[in-house]
C-alpha cells in the first residue's frame, strides 16, 4: 500500500505497508483462571460483546487493507483468541510456542499445525517462550521480553531459529507481563522511516531501561494511565496505529508525531489481560 501522509510541518511522513495478520475468533472466550493480575474468574464476561469488539478490530485491519487470515477457535482453550502467543513468524521461518502455564498448553499445537497447512515451517522449541507476545520484530532485530513468561533460553533459541540477533529486555512489573503490554513498535524501520517505538519505562528493570534509552533515545514514553488500559498493546502498520481506545494520551502523542491512531474497544478481552496486539499475530514478511 503506498499511503503517504505529509502533515504540514513536520518532516516525517509516514508510510503504511500492507500487512498479514492471523486472529482466532473468541468463540470460547473466557476467563476461568487466573494467570496475570488482570484476570479474575469472578468477573463475568459478556461474550457476545466480545463477540462484537473482535469483530471491529478485525473488520478495522481489513478496511486498513490489511489480509486478516483466522484459525478455527477451540474448546477448553478459552485464551486461544490471544493469537500473538501463537508463534513468531518472520521471513518465512517461524518459532513455535510453549506456553508457561498448563492452561494454555495445548494451544501450541493448534497454531503449529496452522503454520504447518499454511506452509510455514516451524522450529519446535524446547524452552519456554510465547511467541510474539514477548518478541516483537523491527528492522533486522527482534526484541525479547523475559521475566514473566518467556525465558531467557529461548530467546538465544528464537534467535537461532529465524536467523535474527535478539536484544533481551527484561520485565519486573506482573500487570506487564509480556513485552507486548509494555512496548509497542510504531515504525519497524523497513519502510523510508527510521524505526521507532513507544513504551512504558517502569515496566523495565533498571538496566533494560537504560538498554531502550540508548537504542531508542527519541521514543514515545507512555504514561502510567495510558499503560495501565493496556495502551501499548497497539498494532502499528507504519502510518495507522490500532490501539486501545481509552488511552487518549498516547493517541495524541502518537499524532503529534504524524502517525493516524484507530482507537478500538476490547475492553471484554482487557478481563484477561489482552487488548489489539494480543488479538493479533503478525506474519512478518
Ligand atoms: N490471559 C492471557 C494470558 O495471561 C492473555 C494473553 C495476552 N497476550 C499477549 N500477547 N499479551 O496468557
Amino acid at each position: 500500500m503506498t499511503v503517504m501522509e505529509t502533515v504540514a510541518g513536520s518532516r516525517t511522513s509516514r508510510e503504511s505497508r500492507r500487512r498479514h495478520y492471523l486472529m482466532c475468533p473468541p468463540t470460547y472466550f473466557s476467563v476461568t483462571y487466573a494467570i496475570n493480575p488482570w484476570m479474575d474468574p469472578d468477573v463475568p464476561v459478556n461474550h457476545e460483546l466480545a463477540g462484537i469488539q473482535w469483530d471491529v478490530l478485525r473488520h478495522t485491519y481489513q478496511s486498513l487493507g490489511h489480509t486478516v487470515d483466522l484459525i478455527e477457535p477451540e474448546l477448553d482453550l478459552p485464551d486461544m483468541v490471544f493469537a500473538a502467543n501463537g508463534g513468531l513468524v518472520v521471513g518465512g521461518r517461524a518459532y513455535s510456542a510453549k506456553f508457561r502455564y498448563e492452561q494454555r498448553q495445548a494451544e501450541s499445537r493448534a497454531y503449529r499445525n496452522w503454520l504447518e497447512r499454511a506452509e510455514i515451517t516451524a522450529v519446535e522449541p524446547i524452552e519456554t517462550n510465547e511467541g510474539e507476545g514477548d518478541f516483537l520484530t523491527l528492522g533486522s532485530m527482534v526484541f525479547a521480553g523475559s521475566g514473566f513468561r518467556t525465558s531467557i533460553a529461548a530467546h538465544i533459541e528464537a534467535a537461532d531459529a529465524i536467523d535474527r540477533p535478539v536484544v533481551s529486555l527484561e520485565l519486573v512489573d506482573p500487570r506487564f507481563y509480556h513485552l507486548d503490554t509494555c512496548l509497542a513498535v510504531l515504525d519497524d524501520g523497513n519502510g523510508p522511516a527510521p524505526a521507532e517505538i513507544a513504551y512504558y519505562p517502569a515496566a523495565f528493570s533498571r538496566h533494560s531501561q537504560r538498554t531502550l534509552r540508548d537504542l531508542f533515545p527519541n521514543a514515545i514514553i507512555c504514561s502510567e494511565y495510558d499503560a495501565l488500559v493496556l495502551g501499548l498493546n497497539a498494532v502499528s502498520d507504519g502510518h495507522n496505529v490500532v490501539l486501545p481506545s481509552a488511552a487518549i494520551g498516547f493517541g495524541e502523542q502518537l499524532r503529534a508525531r504524524n502517525y493516524n491512531p484507530v482507537p478500538v474497544n476490547l475492553g471484554e478481552l482487557l478481563k484477561s489481560g489482552g487488548s489489539v496486539k494480543c488479538c493479533t499475530l503478525e506474519l512478518h514478511a
